[in-house]
């Protein structure tokens, strides 16, 4: 009786000690928050997604000179400061940003994310598309379509 005792303590310990590591072994981490836009976009709402790309799609081919003058001052006024006049990511801004704002001249990152990604990160903010929420909305340009899509032609034409 006494050794059936000591093996039935056995299993009542090692029972959940197994489970947890089943279950710690089964749960794959998703990775870094800030690899593949593309991707991760593809878990967050849907219609943010679809609104970004009709912003995008929209209005590419028809920016007019108006919104890439707006867009032009927007840019100096919010953004410079935490991307840099260059785009470098290292406006004065960002020496507190953990993790820091990209280099928009990086050729991997730039064939990484989606026009429609920039615009929507550019309107919801970066935790919009999985990124750092310090990058903040813009909600103003929710309704100015032709000035997101001259933004992102910006951030396109700084690779
Ligand atoms: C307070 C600092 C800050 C300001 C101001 C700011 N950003 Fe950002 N931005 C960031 C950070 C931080 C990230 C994301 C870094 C990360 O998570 O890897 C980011 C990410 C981005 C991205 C990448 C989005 C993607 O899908 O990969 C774009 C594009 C961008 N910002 C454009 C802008 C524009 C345009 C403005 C001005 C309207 C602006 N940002 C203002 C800090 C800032």
């Amino acid at each position: 009786m006494r050794s059936d005792f000591g093996s039935t303590m056995i299993v009542a310990v090692a029972t959940p000690v197994l489970l947890l590591v089943a279950l710690t072994a089964g749960c794959s981490h998703p990775g870094p928050i800030n690899q593949p836009p593309n991707g991760i976009s593809d878990q967050i709402g849907d219609s943010q997604s679809a609104k970004a790309e009709s912003i995008t799609n929209k209005t590419s081919s028809a920016i007019t000179e108006e919104a890439r003058k707006e867009a032009s001052d927007i840019f100096k006024d919010r953004c410079v400061t935490c991307h840099g006049e260059q785009g470098r990511g290292d406006g004065p801004g960002a020496s507190n940003l953990m993790p820091k704002p990209m280099d928009f001249h990086n050729s991997n990152w730039q064939v990484s994310v989606s026009d429609a990604d920039i615009a929507k990160a550019i309107v919801h903010g970066g935790s919009a598309v999985g990124l750092s929420s310090q990058m903040q909305p813009n909600l103003d340009l929710e309704d100015k379509p032709g000035v997101v899509a001259a933004l992102v032609e910006r951030v396109r034409e700084l690779k």
